[in-house]
């Protein structure tokens, strides 16, 4: 029988929980949050309240499964030093220019003279273009993309601009506005559209988003810059997290690791990587969407988790907090923190406010609060 709402409120942490009301979109994407979109990624505020319950001002968090970097921003606004390592070199590149510290004064200069190119463009230069982009692409949108990709390189600060090309060229690919997160196949004509509720064209251009986007990042930079400790500095960490070598002592983990046969985070952002050029390394993603939910693949990832934590362990002082929050519907962690020598010493149920995409349905994740036995 499901449980009666009473009962499930008494189950969660309302601390942990916020409704639209408490907690609008313009607040869950502030600042940097929203350099680009990014499925799966924690709520700021969540990182927010794990840090002020679990760590101290001064101190250094670990985010092994770091992402688009959520926990490295709420470290650096929280006064705390972070470190991130993801597989996936487009999150490392935005998770990069969220948490670089900017000289404002230059960033803004040449931010505004690239705006300024895309006034005064001429003919569009760009080089070649894979069959994806000339798929997904209008002719002109495609002419707009690899004429901006082809200005900025020689820029300071051309990660910046890539990740301005990146979101761009998300908006701009030729889909249904409904599945923006997970496009199927290019969508050439008119169609009719679920979230605008009138007919809707697919995109033709890509500049118009390369001039917002370039303004609106600006804009969450400088935000952001005015919010995060002065002395604290994250540092990212392109590699697998089963294998990579940190230096400790680091004083705890916060992390939201893959789920199998969910989501496949190369692909999510197959776009950046085609137009950037970007080190693919998807073999290498844990749970993998593409590889299914069989019980080899269970097996595997199970395995893989308990490998990062207990590879992990040299890196954290005695005692440290390692905080994972997952929504383990098929009750994989048991064994996982078992394998990994992590003790549970509390489960903290929060409920999930979606708001994106097509998805129905509560749904609920769990902060599993361990430390090393
Ligand atoms: C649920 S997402 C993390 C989202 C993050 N909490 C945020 O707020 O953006 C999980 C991440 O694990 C990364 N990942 C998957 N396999 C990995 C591996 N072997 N080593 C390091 N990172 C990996 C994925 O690329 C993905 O970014």
């Amino acid at each position: 029988m499901a449980l009666t709402q009473e009962a499930l409120y008494r189950e969660l942490d309302l601390d942990l929980s916020w409704s639209e009301r408490d907690l609008p979109e313009r607040e869950r994407t502030k600042h940097v949050h929203r350099l680009h979109p990014y499925l799966g990624k924690f709520i700021p505020q969540l990182v927010e309240v794990l840090l002020d319950r679990y760590f101290s001002a001064g101190e250094h968090v670990l985010d092994p499964f770091a992402g688009s970097g959520t926990t490295l921003v709420q470290a650096l606004e929280s006064g705390l030093d972070a470190t991130g390592v993801d597989i996936a070199a487009f999150n490392c590149l935005l998770m990069q220019v969220k948490t670089s510290r900017y000289d404002l004064f230059s960033l803004e200069h040449e931010i505004r003279s690239v705006v300024a190119g895309l006034d005064s463009q001429g003919a569009p230069k760009g080089g070649r273009a894979s069959s994806y982009l000339r798929d997904w692409y209008a002719p002109q949108a495609l002419a707009e993309l690899l004429s901006f990709r082809a200005a900025i390189a020689d820029y300071e600060h051309a990660d910046v601009l890539r990740v301005i090309l990146a979101r761009a060229a998300r908006s701009a690919r030729r889909t249904r506005h409904f599945d923006l997160e997970f496009p199927r196949s290019p969508q050439l004509e008119p169609y009719w559209c679920h979230k605008h509720r009138r007919t809707c064209r697919p995109v033709e251009r890509a500049s118009h988003f390369l001039r917002r986007y370039s303004l609106d990042t600006l804009e969450r930079i400088k935000q952001f810059q005015r919010l995060r400790g002065r002395a604290r500095s994250a540092a990212v960490m392109h590699g697998d997290a089963r294998s990579i070598q940190l230096q400790g002592p680091l004083d705890g983990i916060i992390t939201s690791p893959p789920y199998p046969g969910l989501i496949d985070y190369h692909e999510q952002h197959r776009y950046a990587y085609e137009l950037l050029g970007l080190d693919d390394r998807r073999k290498q993603e844990l749970g993998p969407a593409a590889r299914g939910s069989g019980r080899g693949a269970l097996t595997d990832y199970s395995q893989g988790i308990a490998a990062v934590f207990e590879q992990l362990r040299p890196a954290l002082r005695p005692g440290a907090p390692v905080l994972i929050v997952v929504n383990d519907r098929r009750s994989l962690y048991p064994e996982i923190l078992a394998a990994a020598g992590l003790e549970l010493e509390e489960c903290h149920r929060r409920h999930v406010n979606r708001r994106t995409g097509r998805r129905a349905g509560e749904y609920y994740e769990d902060v599993l609060v361990t430390h090393f036995a």
